[in-house]
């Protein structure tokens, strides 16, 4: 099942992904003791982890409200992990660890042997053989058995369609035995590593963020036009039973027919 929800602006945007984000964790670990996440890149997720690192206490219009998401997370029950990550130092300011750390976990009580990354400072291939020996242990599971179920994937959705490192046009879109690979995007002249279609289609929860007019046209291609993920990768993602939620800001939003929130 998805569903797409519209916020007015990138804050309310922010907000309500915050919600989400407490939201499932609190549902994880009331049923389950913990909450695997994999955390998006990019910089549409900035101003959520920046809210859920917060133990802010003034809404968005400024008044005063006890959101302190900070606060309502049991971060010691969490497990971070990434759905892609650049082939950089984890103290470079490319790199997707680099920007949670700085922005979230360094600010939240988590155990650092919660904290799972994607060593993008490895030779890429190794750091993907390696992230995947990181899920089969903590999954506890095995290649060609059931994927390992994260409770939420966060994703972004670049100006191309491209999801998590999933670009046009690279066999990883289409990847159905492997959890981990690490690819050149000739686009990017870069090296990245990413999770497949495999794992983020057996998440319980898979949440896009999405905000700006420049998503706008591509947006409404990827949910409303015909199913081309070769050319949209973020049109592989359809969770097997999972939910997937799509929120967006009014802008991003602009070419569908979507009620405001
Ligand atoms: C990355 C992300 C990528 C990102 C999109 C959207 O490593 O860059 O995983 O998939 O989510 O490119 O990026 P923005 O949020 O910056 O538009």
């Amino acid at each position: 099942m998805s569903e797409i929800k519209v916020y007015p602006d990138p804050t309310s945007l922010a907000w309500a992904a915050a919600e989400h984000f407490v939201a499932q964790a609190t549902e994880a670990v009331a049923a389950r003791g913990l909450f695997t996440v994999a955390l998006s890149g990019g910089s549409t997720p900035r101003s959520t982890y920046a809210l859920l690192a917060s133990a802010d206490n003034a809404d968005r219009s400024g008044r005063q409200h006890p959101r302190e998401f900070a606060l309502r997370v049991d971060w010691p029950r969490v497990h971070v992990f990434w759905g892609d990550e650049r082939c950089v130092p984890p103290d470079h300011t490319d790199s997707n660890y680099c920007m949670g750390r700085e922005v979230l976990l360094d600010h939240v009580p988590i155990p650092r042997r919660n904290v799972h990354r994607i060593r993008g400072e490895m030779e890429p291939e190794q750091a993907a053989n390696e992230y995947e020996r990181t899920l089969q242990s903590f999954f506890d599971a095995r290649p060609g058995e059931p994927s390992p179920q994260f409770d939420l994937i966060l994703l972004g959705m670049g100006g191309d369609g491209h999801t998590a490192s999933l670009f046009p046009g690279t066999a990883s879109v289409h990847e159905e035995a492997r959890w981990v690979v690490a690819h050149y995007v000739d686009k990017l002249s870069a090296w990245r590593v990413t999770l497949t279609p495999v794992v983020v289609n057996a998440a319980a929860h898979v949440t896009f963020l999405v905000a700006g007019a420049g998503k706008a046209e591509r947006l409404h291609q990827v949910l409303a036009g015909r199913y081309q993920p070769d050319v949209l990768p973020a049109q592989i993602v359809r969770p097997t039973d999972g939910q997937l939620l799509w929120l967006v800001d009014a802008a991003a939003a602009a070419r569908l027919q979507q009620e405001v929130e």
